[in-house]
């Protein structure tokens, strides 16, 4: 069967029993960095990679072999897309193949080290910039329309769920003493009207490319992972108060541009905010009452630089594999900059069912749920 024919097949299918097998199925495509790269970054040539164990161990799919996720299991948009019925995960657009399979899944395009900015995360060397990822997303578009044409194209994207979840590595570039701004540094509201002002053009760009459906995940507290504490020298049960400032700023920046974009598109489309940083805050302040025995070391990897997660060849290598925690489920941190499988399952549930302080103007269920007018149908 071709893909050309999936459409008609489903059709009938709907035809004949449509409460016992709907072909209705949840799709989105991902935007954004490490935080939910599904595997781009083991096809680029970079220094930003999760392509050996332990990373992966808890992915089930894979049997706990590395997928190119930044953590242990699953990412936040492959809980909630399990949780809303996506059969697979989005593939990474950069696997062989990939494209084909949009039009039932999604694709992923995120990349781990990039930034909203062009110039973050050059020190990686190979990344997706936002801007990459969005001409790579244009690319899957026009290879739907050839296969569908624009209005089951236009009508299937109206759809999908688009989730960006980026910013992290522009704010944490900017605290880089190495970074290329430290002479002459610019001051935290530049940074984030910068950032803000070139997402908010990236998502005008989706919008025209036929997105409908907006997650614009925000910054989470910075400040608090394993790699600020150590680098900053924060004392033990604190957080960096300067670098989550920084993100607070941004966030609530970034809250004020999405409000005004729900505003200027009306029923058009929709933008939510989803408040990472609160739910993420909440968890780490009190990381018991969460079933966490650790809300402030990797799991894997030293708490010093360089923080290499890695694991030996062979049984009997120890000493040249890092720190792995002997229960992963009690820690927050996975790595010294990304967060356990464990945690991300409690992120992913506030988003999917959180109240308009973790998701405005709407949680992604209710996103997920609303009828959308595809654009040709509409004047
Ligand atoms: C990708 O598709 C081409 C032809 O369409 C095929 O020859 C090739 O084996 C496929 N590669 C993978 C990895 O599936
Ligand atoms: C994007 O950010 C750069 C700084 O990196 C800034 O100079 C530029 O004006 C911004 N572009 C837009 C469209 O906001
Ligand atoms: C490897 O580690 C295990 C448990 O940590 C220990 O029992 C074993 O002796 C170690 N082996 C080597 C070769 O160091």
């Amino acid at each position: 069967m071709t893909i050309m024919e999936i459409p008609a097949f489903c059709a009938i299918l709907v035809v004949i029993q449509l409460h016992v097998f709907p072909c209705v199925s949840f799709s989105s495509f991902v935007f954004g960095d490490s935080l939910v790269d599904a595997g781009n970054n083991d096809y680029l040539f970079t220094l930003s990679k999760a392509d050996s164990p332990p990373y992966g161990i808890d992915f089930l799919p894979s049997g706990g072999r590395p997928t190119g996720r930044f953590t242990n299991g699953r990412t936040i948009p492959d809980i909630i897309g399990e949780d809303l019925g996506a059969t697979s995960f989005p593939p990474p657009c950069l696997a062989p193949n990939t494209t084909s399979k949009a039009i039932h899944e999604g694709i992923n395009y995120a990349s781990g080290a990039s930034g909203i900015l062009d110039q973050t995360g050059t020190f990686f060397i190979g990344r997706l910039t936002l801007k990459e990822q969005i001409g790579h997303f244009e690319k899957s578009r026009s290879y739907m329309v050839n296969l569908m044409g624009e209005e089951k194209t236009n009508e299937f994207l109206s759809k999908a769920i688009f989730s960006i979840t980026i910013g992290s590595n522009d704010i944490l570039s900017y605290f880089r003493p190495s970074s290329p701004f430290s002479g002459d540094k610019i001051v935290p509201e530049v940074l984030q009207d910068h950032m803000v002002s070139n997402l908010t053009t990236q998502l005008k760009r989706l919008r025209g490319l036929g997105a409908r459906k907006f997650v614009v995940v925000g910054v989470g507290p910075l400040g608090c992972i394993p790699y600020v504490l150590a680098t900053r020298l924060i004392p033990e049960g604190e957080c960096s108060i300067e670098v989550n400032s920084v993100v607070r700023g941004y966030n609530s920046k970034l809250k004020e541009g999405l409000n005004r974009l729900n505003r200027e598109v009306g029923f058009g489309a929709v933008f939510v905010y989803a408040n990472s940083y609160d739910v993420f805050r909440r968890m780490i302040q009190n990381y018991h009452q969460y079933g966490f025995e650790n809300g402030d070391g990797p799991c894997c990897g030293g708490y010093f630089p360089p923080f290499v997660c890695f694991e030996g060849k062979g049984k009997t290598a120890n000493a040249s594999s890092s720190f792995l925690c002997s229960d992963r489920a009690k820690y927050v941190f996975w790595d010294a900059f990304h967060p356990t499988e464990a945690a991300n399952l409690i992120v992913a549930e506030k988003l999917l069912d959180g109240d308009p302080s973790v998701c405005s103007p709407m949680n992604i269920r209710q996103l997920h749920h609303t009828p959308i007018i595809p654009i040709h149908q509409r004047s």
